[in-house]
């Protein structure tokens, strides 16, 4: 590999040497805002792909508008060598470590349109200050978004006690007694994941026991209403009218044992009142942000597709990483490992349109007398690898 890079540089330079006679009135100015890569979003899905893009010294550039999924969670959960971590410590050390990598930038902003040039072979990127930038690959890591219930309580204590997922926060609230917040269709899957933190389990579907989600769950889980009796879990079907905090699990907390003890109140319709230590939820979310579905990425199920081996969408030049993908998995470390997917394939796919560009210009002619066979022989071999 090194061989063939020192091949390619000097190719560059035989190149560049040759053709700086002919200026080209139609170019671009070079501009100090032209990247290889630029990445949009900077949970840790854009940060990984940044970083593993940064170690080959691609020039990226990451646009963040910094609204994270877990932006309000108390710790961040089962991201090893990081259980309990602040997620914006978390990021911020991220920040820090990659920032020393010299073609690394990061800017704080909103990607309000994508625009393909020339048949998709770079892209020009407009912020919502209206800053334009040029990339040749881009690498959507923009998130999902919860659509939160409006019902008064469930948006102060969303992340904090009442949660979003059994490896998020589940442990910490152990043994406690514990309410299911969603749709009647999501209550089993719901259980079977709590089941070996919780027993005290009850359901509060707000209205979601209807014949039509009967028959949905007739169909998809046959047996469901037997099954959640020998669990042991209770199903409220009223309407909620609000869930107020009675404790504080930020401040009621016992770091020993990693317990954190919330407590709320569910007031029902009629009045009727119900205590519970802490919440799991079932709520739908939709994309972050639009950019993806603007520039033609297909939308499944809220998610960007993805072919799951290298993270590329459908559209050329353009990857879809993190939470907002179709490979379906939303937790940190996937958000890491698919960045850093996206990150190996871009790198490689930009040095492999480098490699034939210049097999193309030398089949045009002057440089061939030059160099002989050695750059096919090269290719040749790089193919097989
Ligand atoms: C309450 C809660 C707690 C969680 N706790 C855990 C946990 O303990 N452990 C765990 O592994 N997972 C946890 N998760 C899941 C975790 O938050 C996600 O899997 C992770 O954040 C996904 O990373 P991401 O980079 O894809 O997206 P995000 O972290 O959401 O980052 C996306 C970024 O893209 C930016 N963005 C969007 N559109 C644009 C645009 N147009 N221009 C510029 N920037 C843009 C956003 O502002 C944001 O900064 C939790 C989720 C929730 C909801
Ligand atoms: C940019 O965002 C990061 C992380 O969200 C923050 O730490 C930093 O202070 C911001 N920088 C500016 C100049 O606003
Ligand atoms: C655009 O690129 C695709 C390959 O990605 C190619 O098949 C197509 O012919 C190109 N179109 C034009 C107009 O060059
Ligand atoms: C409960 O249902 C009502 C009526 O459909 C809805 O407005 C509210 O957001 C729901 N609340 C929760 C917590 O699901
Ligand atoms: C649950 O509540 C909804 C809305 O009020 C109602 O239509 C439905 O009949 C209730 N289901 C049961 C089993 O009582
Ligand atoms: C992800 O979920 C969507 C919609 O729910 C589905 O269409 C798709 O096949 C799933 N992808 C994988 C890899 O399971």
């Amino acid at each position: 590999m090194a061989l063939f890079n020192s091949i390619v540089f000097t190719i560059i330079l035989l190149l560049s040497t040759s053709c700086k006679a002919t200026p080209v009135p139609d170019a671009p100015a070079v501009s100090g805002n032209s990247y290889d890569v630029i990445i949009v979003g900077g949970g840790p899905a854009g940060l990984s792909a940044l970083s593993g893009l940064s170690r080959v010294r691609r020039k990226s550039l990451l646009i963040d508008s910094a609204v994270y999924r877990n932006g309000l969670t108390r710790h961040m959960h089962d991201v090893i060598g990081n259980d309990g971590t602040v997620p914006s410590e978390f990021r911020a050390k991220a920040r820090d470590q990659i920032s020393l990598y010299p073609t690394a930038h990061m800017q704080n902003g909103t990607v309000t349109s994508i625009v393909p040039q020339d048949n998709f072979t770079s892209f020009l990127v407009t912020d919502s200050t209206r800053q334009t930038y040029t990339s040749k690959k881009v690498i959507l890591a923009t998130g999902l978004r919860d659509i939160l219930p409006e019902t008064p309580g469930v948006k102060e204590a969303w992340s904090r006690g009442i949660y979003w997922c059994p490896w998020c926060d589940g442990y910490e609230h152990r043994d406690q007694t514990l309410g299911i917040l969603g749709s009647v269709v999501d209550v089993v899957g719901s259980v079977l994941e709590v089941e070996t933190l919780n027993r005290d389990i009850y359901a509060f579907v707000n209205g979601t026991w209807t014949n039509a989600n009967v028959a949905i769950l007739n169909q998809k889980r046959p047996g469901w209403e037997t099954q959640l009796k020998k669990y042991g879990v209770a199903i409220e079907n009223r309407t909620i009218a609000s869930i107020n905090r009675l404790q504080d699990g930020a401040v009621v907390h016992d770091l020993a044992t990693n317990m954190e003890f919330d407590r709320f109140e569910v007031v029902l319709q009629e009045g009727i009142k119900v205590q519970r230590d802490a919440f799991i939820t079932n709520f739908p979310y939709v994309q972050a942000s639009n950019i993806g579905r603007d520039i033609g990425v297909k939308i499944y199920g809220e998610k960007m597709d993805v072919d799951p081996a290298s993270m590329r969408t459908a559209v050329k030049g353009v990857w879809a990483v993190g939470d907002a993908n179709s490979d379906n998995s939303t937790n940190v470390p996937h958000a890491m490992y698919t960045g850093k997917k996206a990150a190996v394939f871009v790198h490689v796919e930009l040095e492999r349109e480098a490699a034939a560009t210049l097999l193309d210009k030398r089949n045009q002619g002057d440089v061939r007398e030059i160099m002989g066979t050695e750059m096919e022989d090269l290719w040749e071999g790089l193919k097989t690898k």
